[in-house]
């Protein structure tokens, strides 16, 4: 089968590496793409978000399946897009209708949805600019440090922790006046939780879904989670604290009640979803929904799932995804990200990347583009290096070793995925 892939971070290439593995893919193709997929794949020079024009290349090149790594053309109502196109809607697209997608792209849709399924999550209050008084009067009921988050999506930058109530209440008025523009013209205030997080994802074909190996990601620029956020500095699978009984309490009390509720309010959702939960006190608790892979937890979780990706896909598509055998990998996985000198805050792009042709780990392209035929930098997040181990150290060290093989200009990598756990 033909499959179209959309995206261009290292969470699509570490897709693609695992798609194009398939024996029944004859061509993937990766729109925009970068460097890297351009090995495993056919890149085409396409937006994520132009519908119009991935529909043209759906039809004239007869695709059979378009699969989708990032939110946006999701919120943005790509699989809606397909059905409401009499040739293009028999083609399966993976990832959930717009409707669906909300639980990623409005933060109050899934607070009240986790509210009306009885999902464990932070205690919270929605407020828009009309109620900026009763908002504040909520920051009174909570606890220090208080979390404010911007309604809509934010390219991950809506989230606010801030430590006094002085603070709360100024981010709030900003927040509520236009700071995120029209995504934050609402605000969810929530309780703080404090533990340790784990990401979850779960393949859904609307009645069933398959868990995926679940998995840990660093989002602090530096050494012992510090200094300033960003889009994820490594990942590691498995988790240790996700053991056993701890997953079978997210599957029972998280996983299979946002499945079933999805379903009853009558919600297409065929794709993806990613649960951002945290353990308080060995209670997961949700603390966000993606409607998509995460990245860079794509990048440990794809080297440790086994089965055959598009055969999952297909099952997703079918709606018999109970019928498909999902195996994993019993080795850990760790992924260091190489970023530019300077991110997250500004930093150059178009240094030469050289030394990728390492041996014991798998190098997934996250910010790269080809320029004469050489790999240049060309975001902040650069490359995305994945080992497998005996365990997390083993793992780790043979991602070390491809860091230090891989060079660019003002390189800069964390040498501790995975090492607080
Ligand atoms: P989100 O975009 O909702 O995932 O939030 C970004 C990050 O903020 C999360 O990964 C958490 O580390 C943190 N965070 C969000 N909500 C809470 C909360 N209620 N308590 C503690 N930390 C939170
Ligand atoms: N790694 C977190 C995310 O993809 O949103």
């Amino acid at each position: 089968m033909k499959i179209l892939l959309l995206g261009s971070g290292g969470r699509e290439h570490a897709l693609a590496w695992k798609i194009s593995q398939s024996p029944k893919v004859e061509k993937l193709y990766v729109a925009p793409g970068n460097a890297g997929t351009q090995a495993v794949a056919e890149n085409v020079a396409m937006a994520a978000t132009d519908f119009d024009a991935i529909g043209r290349f759906v039809k004239t090149e007869a695709v059979d399946m378009v699969v989708v790594g990032p939110e946006d053309p999701l919120v943005k109502g790509i699989y809606d897009y397909f059905k409401a196109d009499p040739a293009l809607a028999d083609i399966p697209v993976i990832g959930p209708s717009a409707s669906g997608a909300r639980l990623e792209g409005s933060k109050d849709f899934a607070k009240q949805f986790m509210q009306r399924h009885h999902i464990p999550t932070a205690r919270y209050a929605t407020f828009d600019g009309t109620r900026l008084e009763e908002g504040c009067r909520f920051l009174h009921t909570l606890q220090a440090p208080y979390v404010l988050k911007a309604d809509g999506l934010c390219a991950g930058k809506g989230v606010l922790i801030v430590p006094t109530l002085e603070e709360a209440e100024r981010e709030l008025r900003d927040m509520l006046g236009g700071k995120f523009g029209n995504a934050s013209a609402r605000v969810v205030i929530e309780e703080f939780l404090s533990g340790i997080e784990c990401s979850v994802f779960v393949l859904t074909d609307g009645r069933h879904y398959a868990m995926l190996p679940e998995a840990k990601d660093y989002k602090r620029i530096g050494e012992g989670d510090t200094g300033l956020n960003t889009g994820g500095m490594g990942s590691v699978s498995p988790v240790s604290f996700a053991n056993k009984a701890w997953m079978q309490k997210v599957e029972d009390e998280i996983v299979r009640p946002t499945v079933e509720g999805l379903h009853t309010e009558g919600i297409d959702y065929k794709g993806f979803i990613f649960f951002g939960l945290i353990d308080c006190d060995g209670q997961p608790k949700v603390i966000e929904y993606n409607c998509r892979m995460g990245d860079p937890e794509t990048e440990t979780v794809m080297l440790r799932l086994k089965s055959d990706l598009v055969d999952l896909f297909e099952g997703v598509a079918a709606g018999d995804l109970d019928s498909r055998e999902v195996t994993f990998d019993e080795r850990a996985a760790v992924c260091v990200m190489l970023v530019s000198g300077g991110y997250p805050g500004s930093y150059e792009k178009g240094h030469e990347v050289t030394g990728l042709d390492v041996a014991d780990s798998v190098v997934f392209h996250a910010g790269t583009a080809l320029k004469d035929g050489k790999v240049v930098t060309a975001g902040g997040r650069v490359i995305a290096v994945s080992s497998y181990g005996t365990d997390k150290a083993d793992a780790l060290a043979k991602s070390m070793k491809g860091a230090e093989q891989i060079k660019f200009e003002k390189k800069y990598y964390r040498r501790d995925i995975g090492q607080d756990l």
